[in-house]
């Protein structure tokens, strides 16, 4: 959604964020559009994308600063100078088709020879072959549900935990033949794409990672500054809308009272209140990109 998160950069912006740089696309045709003085600072928790950025911007006059870190950790990376600060600031969420196909990490349920790792950053925090050991049926159930709304979770977390137990899930292709016993032929693909999304958002904490990072990020913008959040699926999206809400609207006090008593102020506004969609044409180039879901919100003067 290109077009889109260009048509909502500041004119005069000088300092913009892309805190999932992924392969530099939307980094690139920013810095493209805004001009030359403008500042860039990149993060992306795959260090291995992150490099592809650099490489594919490195030809660009910018300064650009990249962290290989979440944007949930900011804060320990930026400290409190580039506090209120940033005119424009883009998360693009979830994975990008270079990760499934490349990574080697196992994000796609195609690539059956791959291992059962699913992180993001390959260099902390557990594989999924580590975290399905050390989770119980019950656990792992949850996950399948809240995660993937897959019906029967119950019953496939069961066959997980006693194939891993027999020695007999070992990589990618043992894991999507257990799963797909589950369904029709016909609904195989977005069974096992559902299963996947479960299984990643789990092992890199993804909903915790936007809570922290959303609530984290609205103090570097300056005022006036935007904020715009591109998501793929439900849960995400349901966490940004809400999110952005609550920054427009955070006053507790119970509906009765005549005035606010609760002192809560709005730090943002949303710009238009539904989610924007891509384009047919974006859709036919890349279907990839139906899911998508745009939101933005710009910090108030006063906030
Ligand atoms: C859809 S891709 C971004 C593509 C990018 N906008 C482009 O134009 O190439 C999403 C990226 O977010 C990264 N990512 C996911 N969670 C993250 C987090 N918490 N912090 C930083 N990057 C994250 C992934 O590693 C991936 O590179």
């Amino acid at each position: 959604m290109v077009d889109e998160v260009l048509a909502l950069l500041p004119a005069d912006a000088k300092l913009i964020g892309d805190m999932t740089v992924g392969g530099g696309g939307h980094a690139e045709a920013l810095l493209q559009h805004a001009g030359r003085e403008v500042e860039l600072i990149a993060f992306d928790r795959d260090v291995d994308f992150l490099n592809l950025a650099r490489e594919r911007l490195r030809r660009l006059p910018n300064k650009i600063s990249y962290f290989p870190d979440s944007y949930a950790n900011v804060g320990d990376q930026l400290g409190d100078n580039y506090r209120g600060r940033f005119d424009f600031l883009l998360l693009d969420l979830g994975l990008s088709s270079w990760q499934l196909q490349n990574s080697g990490r196992g994000f796609s349920f195609t690539q059956s020879d791959e291992p059962l790792d699913l992180r993001f950053d390959a260099t902390s925090g557990q594989t999924l072959s580590e975290k399905l050991s050390e989770t119980d049926e019950t656990g792992l159930a949850t996950i399948l549900r809240e995660f993937g709304e897959i019906r029967g979770a119950r019953r496939l977390a069961a066959e997980i935990k006693a194939a891993q137990a027999e020695g007999n899930l070992n990589n990618v292709g043992d894991l999507a033949g257990l799963a797909e016993r589950h369904v029709r032929t016909d609904r195989r693909n977005k069974y096992l794409a559902q299963v996947w999304q479960a299984l990643r958002i789990w092992v890199n904490e993804e909903l915790k990672h936007l809570d922290l990072g959303l609530t984290a990020l609205v103090a570097y913008l300056k005022p006036a500054g935007v904020m715009t959040v591109i998501s793929f699926h439900s849960l995400e999206d349901r966490m940004v809308k809400k999110f952005f809400a609550r920054q427009e609207n955070p006053c507790i006090c119970p509906p009765r009272l005549p005035q606010c008593v609760c002192g809560r102020k709005p730090t943002m506004k949303r710009i238009g209140k539904k989610a924007q969609a891509p384009s047919d044409a974006e859709v036919r180039r890349n279907p990839r990109a139906r899911s998508a879901r745009l939101r933005a919100a710009r910090r108030l003067f006063d906030s």
